[in-house]
């Protein structure tokens, strides 16, 4: 993906991380997703005071996404709060490889955006679990 691309998907995320509501935790995040029209949707993790009904970043990127009517995700940007890159939770790989294939790049970064890392789907859950294991159950 070329590197202005990669910058986009990184402004959105960083945008969208300046909405979040996180008063719980204080570390905001955003996320961005680019799908297969080469749009961009974004989303931030939006608490609540009940603390296990809050959500994260990538939830509302992918919701705000599946809403516009689309269904692959061709690159994905994470930024989160401090000055550690911000790798997506365990949930939300899953939720990611709903809408990924393995090889799909998932970019993160600091607060900053001065220290970004980036693997993919495959790399961050191997032996996913998808549509592919629910075939052959006999229901
Ligand atoms: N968070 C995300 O939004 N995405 C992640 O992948 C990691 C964690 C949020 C959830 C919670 O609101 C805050 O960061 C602290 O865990």
């Amino acid at each position: 993906m070329a590197d202005d691309s990669v910058e986009a998907l990184f402004e959105a995320a960083a945008a969208a991380r300046m909405k979040a509501y996180a008063p719980y935790s204080g570390f905001a995040v955003g996320a961005a997703v680019r799908g297969a029209s080469g749009r961009i949707h974004a989303g931030c993790n939006v608490e609540n005071a009940a603390y296990p009904v809050g959500t994260c970043a990538e939830a509302g990127a992918l919701a705000a996404m599946v809403a516009a009517g689309e269904r692959v995700v061709t690159a994905v940007a994470i930024v989160g709060s401090g000055d550690r890159p911000c790798p997506p939770c365990g949930a939300c790989r899953q939720r990611l490889a709903e809408f990924a294939a393995p090889e799909t790049r998932v970019y993160y970064s600091d607060e900053s955006l001065r220290d970004r890392r980036t693997s993919r789907i495959g790399d961050l859950l191997p032996e996913s679990f998808s549509a592919a294991a629910l075939e052959g159950a006999g229901s």
